[in-house]
């Protein structure tokens, strides 16, 4: 990072990591000793405000979070908590190249127009090729290549349009600091600005942050606190699918997630998760088992893949994609010491196939049984899978939205469940078309599956 240019109305800089405060750049904060810290701030005289809002009966207040509009991409809807709020600020963060531009694209065209799409980064001609490949209606789409905060915001002033898209924040700037765009300074500024024009005029806002490589330092993470909501687009490379999570919402769950493909003619939303996801499962593989898994309200079936191999060295290793590796610790444990299984000497690598997560306890006995599976060479039966909580004594534990993930897995055509003993009781009788099990222990699970 190179010194910035002397700012003409004077400035402040904040170090990023402790929060000094200098009328002078530095390299180095004088304060923390950070490198490359000091971002520019835009220094605002505290004037008493003219006019002020007296207290109200909160009974009074209006809700805002019933003002929703629909976007008409019922997956985007979703994780918004049911279409975007208006006057709401939504980031959507990502790598370069997942699909920002889209999705955004897709959803102006669904909205009562004018939307207006301020493209920082690329022509109005690379804008419209975009909109001719995905056969959207351009019809409400206003489009505006400027990289200035101030024009575009006069523009929006005028046009009161239906909902604005700044693509990227990393691209536009303000003129009230002179440090250069994508700066730390810069993004939070034009961010906050671009929250007051949304609080203002009630428009809906979406920002495109692309999340920047190791630096981080300007990326959409600045912002989180910011704005509203958060969704982060995520995908793997080679993948063609896509998830859009929300990972913060002022308006709704952030649990919520979205399933979409990359197609020729852009996103498409996958109507069953589940069943794209066990695509490529191959059967009477060991080591592959399925978990029902529960992303905020909706049941996902997804596969978990353990390999368990003698190890060669001399500390094993250990490692796993998706599923939280503390946890995983606790369960091998509880089948090393419970289930007497020998572990000591193996390396063992787990992975949630399709780059999901699987954050809840109830993926504790999908882990176990894809460990064992590997372990003991043995393929879990095809069309069985599982869920359950496993405690530290091997006990295995009721958990939540049992009957959810159990119609989930009927749907797309599986048939033996293995299930805590506490939900497979409380179903009376109910079974969906599968054969349930439930079991009570560590033990009795591995009976069930193997
Ligand atoms: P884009 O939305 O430009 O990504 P971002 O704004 O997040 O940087 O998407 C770019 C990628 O998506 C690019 O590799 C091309 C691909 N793509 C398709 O496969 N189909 C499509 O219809 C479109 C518009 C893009
Ligand atoms: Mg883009």
């Amino acid at each position: 990072m190179s010194k910035p240019e002397k700012s003409k109305s004077k400035n402040i800089y904040r170090c990023q990591a402790c929060g000094h405060e200098s009328p002078k750049w530095a390299g180095r904060c004088p304060d923390c000793g950070q490198w490359n810290s000091m971002a520019e701030e835009r220094r605002t005289p505290r004037r008493a405000p003219a006019a002020f809002q007296a207290p109200e009966p909160l009974s009074n207040v209006r809700s805002a979070a019933g003002d929703r509009v629909s976007t008409k991409i019922g997956e985007l809807d979703r994780v918004l908590g049911g279409g975007v709020v208006m006057g709401s600020v939504v980031l959507v963060g990502g790598d370069p190249g997942i699909g920002k531009s889209t999705i955004l694209l897709q959803a102006a065209s669904k909205l009562p127009g004018p939307v207006l799409y301020l493209s920082a980064e690329e022509s109005s001609e690379q804008i419209k090729a975009r909109a001719e490949r995905l056969r959207i209606d351009e019809g409400p789409i206003m489009v505006m290549p400027e990289i200035n905060l101030e024009h575009a915001l006069s523009e929006a002033g005028r046009l009161n349009p239906s909902a604005m898209i700044v693509d990227s924040i990393q691209t536009v700037y303000t003129g009230d600091l002179s440090s250069a765009p994508g700066s730390v300074g810069q993004v939070r500024e034009s961010a906050a600005k671009l929250m007051r024009f949304a609080k203002t005029t009630g428009t809906p806002v979406f920002i495109v942050g692309h999340v920047t490589k190791e630096g981080m330092i300007a990326g959409p993470r600045v912002l989180e606190h910011i704005v509203d909501t958060v969704l982060y687009f995520e995908g793997q490379r080679g993948h063609s699918f896509r998830v859009l999570r929300a990972v913060k919402n002022r308006f709704g769950s952030t649990n919520e997630i979205g399933v979409f493909e990359m197609t020729d003619a852009g996103l498409k939303v996958v109507e069953n998760p589940s069943e794209l996801f066990l695509a490529e499962r191959p059967m009477d593989a060991s080591g592959s088992v399925v978990a029902a898994s529960m992303e905020g309200t909706r049941p996902l079936l997804v596969e978990l893949q353990a390999l368990v191999s003698a190890s060669t060295y001399s500390v094993a290793r250990r490692s796993s994609l998706g599923v939280d590796f503390q946890r995983v610790g606790m369960i091998l444990a509880v089948l090393e010491k419970v289930a007497g299984l020998h572990l000591a000497g193996t390396d063992i690598f787990l992975n949630v196939v399709g780059g999901l997560k699987l954050e809840e306890p109830a993926a504790d006995l999908a882990v176990s049984a894809a460990v064992v599976s590997s372990l003991r060479e043995k393929p879990v039966a095809p069309g069985t899978f599982t869920f359950g909580e496993i405690g530290l004594s091997g006990e295995v534990r009721a958990v939540s939205h049992a009957e959810a993930r159990l119609k989930e897995a009927s749907k797309i055509g599986l048939k033996n469940a293995v299930i805590p003993w506490g939900n497979a009781e409380k179903l009376n009788g109910k079974a969906y078309g599968l054969r349930i099990t439930g079991v009570k222990n560590v033990h009795e699970a591995i009976e069930a599956l193997f």
